[in-house]
């Protein structure tokens, strides 16, 4: 390791110092979630899975909720959905949704290589169309949601999230403070700026204005930098599972 007096000049490298300092006491990476992170690094997947901390923050919100289902919205290769299917007890059920066919691919040979193939159900497509269907065939309430796909859909993947929740479901949604380009006028201008960033600051007004739902954003860093993540619960529902009326 160098110099701890070279890493305080530099932010990004302390940060990533004290991450791998924190994660080589606490946080323990099974053979199959360092297999997952190593063959989705040789598939060539893009490097923006939740780091091992992330990842363990995870597995211990679907503990502390007493997840038995979960839904995820951007599998990747598979990682995060590693990290929160640990946490399921026996008969719970994990839906993840992914557009891309190749990262799918390569995902479900890692979940099935954790030992959770029979437990994740992994749906191919756009997850605005594979949404929908979930809903329509009455699945859900789900007990935890984690939002973390294409950020320029976050305000739609909001409004499923409702609708496929009950009151206490828990939704996480990742990538919410994108080095602070959510306070950059350029970056959520409406036409010129960057639709992840503009879908992200409309995502946090919908948050703002529902009344069904309590949450906080916490911003973080560490090996992926200087980001955060909103924690909403679900204090009532449109009523869509019937619930709250009494
Ligand atoms: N949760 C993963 C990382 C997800 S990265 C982990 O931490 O391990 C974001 C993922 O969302 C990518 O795999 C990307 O292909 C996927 N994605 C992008 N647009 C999408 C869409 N419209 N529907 C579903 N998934 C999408
Ligand atoms: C990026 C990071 C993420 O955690 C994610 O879900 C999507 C993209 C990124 O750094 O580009
Ligand atoms: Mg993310």
């Amino acid at each position: 390791m160098s110099d701890p007096a070279d890493e305080r000049q530099d932010p990004q490298a302390l940060w990533t110092a004290v991450d791998d300092y924190i994660a080589g006491l606490l946080v323990a990476e099974d053979p199959a979630l360092e297999q997952a992170r190593k063959a989705s690094t040789e598939a060539g997947l893009p490097p923006i899975a939740v780091t091992p901390s992330q990842g363990k923050l995870m597995e211990l919100l679907a503990r502390v909720q007493h997840a038995r289902t979960i839904l995820e919205l951007g599998t990747l290769g598979g990682y995060s959905t590693i990290w929160l299917a640990r946490a399921l007890p026996a008969g719970g059920r994990l839906v993840t949704l992914e557009a891309e066919p190749r990262y799918a691919e390569v995902a479900r040979a890692n979940i099935a290589r954790a030992g959770f193939g029979d437990i994740v159900e992994l749906r191919v497509g756009p997850a605005l169309e594979t949404l929908p269907r979930l809903f329509d065939e009455g699945a859900g309430p789900f007990d935890l949601v984690f939002i973390d796909a294409d950020k320029a859909n976050n305000p739609g993947y909001l409004e499923w999230s409702l609708k496929l929740s009950r009151p206490g479901t828990l939704i996480v949604v990742d990538n919410v403070v994108r080095d602070g380009a959510i306070l950059d006028p350029a970056a959520y201008d409406p036409e010129r700026g960057d639709p992840h960033i503009r879908g992200v600051r409309r995502f946090y007004e919908l948050l703002a204005a529902e009344p069904r739902l309590s949450a906080t954003a916490i911003q973080t860093v560490g090996d992926k930098g200087y980001d955060g993540f909103v924690l909403a619960i679900v204090d009532a529902t449109a009523g869509d599972y019937g619930l709250g009326t009494g």
